[in-house]
C-alpha cells in the first residue's frame, strides 16, 4: 500500500473509494462528510435518519454510488467510518478505525482509495501524529503472515488498495501530515519485522538466521553490529546463557548492536536487551506438548528489540542505543544441562539450575551482565518470561517490573502513545526470598506464588543498581486481534514503544 498526501478537497477526488467519518450522535454530518453527504445527494444524512449509520466505533458502511450516479461526482464508493463518541476518540481510535477500513478496502477490492484525517477535524487532536497513527493502522491492521501457504490462500488481492491518499484541505497542514505518514511508516515497518520474526517457524528461524537478519537491519540502517560465539561468550565468563545453549544442535548466537547518536556521549545511552530464544522446549524440564509450537515465539523480546533498530536507524534520536540479543534455542538432549546444575554468569554469581524450562532467566542475566560491563546507564529488558504475567494481567498490558520509577514512567509512557499498554507490577522483598537457593547464590525458579515476580526479581539481581526496567510479554507477543491494528498472530509488541522510548529520551 503506497500512501500519499494531497491538497484538496476529498469529494473531488478520482478514485475507487474515499473514506470520511462520522461521530456517535452526530445526526447532521459537518465539514468534509458534509461536504461528500451533499455532493451525493445528502445519502448519509438519510442512512444516518434510517438508523443504518450510527457512527458507532467500529461500523463501517458502504454506499455504492459507482461513479456515475451524482454528476460531478468520481468515486464509485462512499465509506462512512464510525469513530464513536468524541470524549473517548484519541490517537488509538484513529489506529483503529484506519486498520478495521484498510481491511475492508482489501476486501472490497479496491485499487485506489482517499481518506480524510480521522481525528485531525472536529476530534481536535494534533494533525501529524493523527496522520502517523493513521498510517500505523493501515499498516499493522493489514499485516497477514502468508509465505508458507501454497493453497487455501485467501479470496482477497493482499496487494489492495495499492493507494490509499490522506486529503486535507488547508494547505497549511500538509507538511506535518507528511511527516507524520513518514513516522508513521518507519514505526509501523519495523513492528512489521518484528512480526515476521516471531511468526516465523523456528526451524527456519534458529539462532543464526536471527542473527543474519539483525545483521541485514544493521547494514540498512547504516549501525554496528557484533556476532559473538558460543565459545566469545565462554571466554566472557557467561556460563547461564551458554548453559542453556548446551542442548541444542544450534549455534547461539549472542547479537549485539550499535547506534551512535550522541557519539560525544557514551553515557548517554540506552541499552534493551530482548530475550532470544528462538525455540524453547523446556529443556530436561520438557513442556507439555499442548501448544508447545507457540514457543517458536520465545524471541519475540529479541525481535522486538532488533526491529526497534530499524526504526531508532530511520528516525536518529540523539542517545546512544545498544540492542543486546543473547539468541539460543533451549533443547532436551544428550548434552543439555540438568535440573540440579550450577552455573555461574558473567560476573561470578552462582545460578543453582532448578528447572531447565526458567531459562529466559539465565540467558537475560548475562545479556544485562554484558549491558553493564560495557558501560550501560539504562537498561530495558524485554522477555517472553512467564506464563503467570498471562495469569495477573492477560493480553492487555505489558507487565513493567523497575528499580527506577523515572525509567519505568518513562516506558509506560511510550508504550502509551503508540497503544502498547504497560502496567506496573510491584517488587517487593518478601517475593524476592523465593530465589534463594540452598547450594548456590540464587536459584533461577521461584515457586508457584507471584511467578513473574520471582522472575523479575532474579533479572534484578544482574541489574543491580543501573536504572532497568523489565517488560513481560508473555501475554502480549502474540494475540487473537486484541487490538484492531493487531490481527491474529504476533502483535509486534512492543517494537514501537521502544522506539518511541529511545525518541522521548534522545530528544
Ligand atoms: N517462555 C516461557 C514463558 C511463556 C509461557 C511464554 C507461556 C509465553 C507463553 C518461559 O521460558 C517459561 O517456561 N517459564 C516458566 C517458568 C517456570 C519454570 C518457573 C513458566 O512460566 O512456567
Ligand atoms: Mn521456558
Ligand atoms: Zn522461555
Amino acid at each position: 500500500m503506497e500512501l500519499s498526501v494531497v491538497v484538496g478537497d476529498i469529494a473531488g477526488q478520482a478514485v475507487d473509494a474515499i473514506v470520511v467519518n462520522l461521530f456517535k450522535g452526530v445526526d447532521s454530518p459537518g465539514g468534509a462528510t458534509g461536504a461528500v453527504d451533499g455532493a451525493i445527494g445528502g445519502a448519509i444524512s438519510r442512512l444516518i435518519a434510517a438508523g443504518e449509520i450510527k457512527g458507532g466505533r467500529g461500523e463501517v458502511t458502504v454506499i455504492h454510488t459507482l461513479g456515475d450516479a451524482y454528476p460531478g461526482f468520481a468515486p464509485d464508493r462512499v465509506i462512512v467510518a464510525g469513530l464513536g463518541s468524541p470524549e473517548e476518540f484519541d490517537l488509538d481510535g484513529v489506529r483503529s478505525v484506519s486498520a478495521v477500513v484498510a481491511r475492508r478496502l482489501r476486501s472490497l477490492n479496491v485499487d485506489s482509495a482517499a481518506t480524510i484525517v480521522h481525528g485531525a477535524g472536529i476530534g481536535g487532536l494534533d494533525a501529524g501524529l493523527c496522520a502517523e497513527a493513521l498510517a500505523e493502522g493501515a499498516i499493522l491492521g493489514s499485516y497477514r503472515f502468508d509465505k508458507y501457504r501454497t493453497s487455501s490462500k485467501p479470496s482477497f488481492d493482499e496487494t489492495k488498495p495499492k493507494t490509499l491518499a490522506l486529503v486535507e484541505q488547508d494547505a497549511t497542514k500538509i507538511s506535518a501530515l507528511e511527516a507524520g505518514v513518514a513516522r508513521g511508516q518507519v514505526f509501523a515497518s519495523a513492528s512489521v519485522a518484528a512480526r515476521d520474526m516471531v511468526s516465523e517457524p523456528a526451524n527456519v528461524l534458529h539462532p543464526t538466521r536471527l542473527a543474519e537478519i539483525a545483521n541485514e537491519i544493521a547494514t540498512e540502517g547504516g549501525v554496528d553490529i557484533e556476532i559473538l560465539e558460543r565459545a566469545d561468550c565462554e571466554a566472557l565468563g557467561m556460563g547461564a546463557y551458554v548453559g542453556v545453549a548446551l542442548g541444542s544442535h544450534q549455534p547461539p548466537k549472542f547479537i549485539h548492536m550499535t547506534y551512535e547518536g550522541d557519539p560525544g556521549n557514551p553515557d548517554n545511552n540506552l541499552w534493551i536487551v530482548g530475550k532470544g530464544i528462538t525455540f524453547d522446549s523446556g529443556g530436561i524440564s520438557l513442556k507439555a506438548g499442548a501448544n508447545m509450537g507457540a514457543m517458536k515465539g520465545d524471541m519475540s523480546g529479541g525481535a522486538a528489540a532488533i526491529a526497534a533498530m530499524q526504526g531508532i536507524a530511520a528516525l536518529k534520536p540523539t542517545l546512544n542505543v545498544h540492542v543486546v540479543c543473547a539468541a539460543t534455542e533451549n533443547m532436551p538432549g544428550g548434552g543439555a544441562q540438568r535440573p540440579g546444575d550450577v552455573v555461574i554468569a558473567m560476573g561470578g554469581k552462582s545460578i543453582e539450575v532448578d528447572n531447565t524450562d526458567a531459562e529466559g532467566r539465565l540467558t537475560l542475566a548475562d545479556a544485562i551482565g554484558f549491558a553493564r560491563s560495557k558501560g550501560a546507564k539504562r537498561v530495558v529488558d524485554i522477555a517472553t518470561l512467564t506464563g503467570a504475567i498471562i495469569v495477573a494481567l492477560g493480553s492487555g498490558h505489558s507487565g513493567a517490573f523497575s528499580n527506577d520509577d523515572e525509567l519505568v514512567g518513562q516506558v509506560i509512557a511510550a508504550g502509551a502513545k503508540r497503544g502498547e499498554p504497560v502496567w506496573r507490577m510491584p517488587l517487593d522483598p518478601i517475593t524476592k526470598k523465593q530465589n534463594k537457593s540452598d547450594i548456590a547464590d540464587l536459584k533461577n525458579t521461584g515457586g508457584r506464588a507471584a511467578g513473574s515476580i520471582a522472575a523479575a526479581h532474579f533479572i534484578g539481581e544482574f541489574a543491580g543498581d543501573t536504572p532497568w526496567v523489565h517488560l513481560d510479554i508473555a501475554a502480549t507477543n502474540m494475540g487473537r486481534s486484541v487490538h484492531d491494528w493487531e490481527p491474529d498472530g504476533a502483535t509486534g509488541v512492543p517494537t514501537r514503544t521502544l522506539i518511541q522510548l529511545a525518541l522521548d529520551l534522545g530528544s
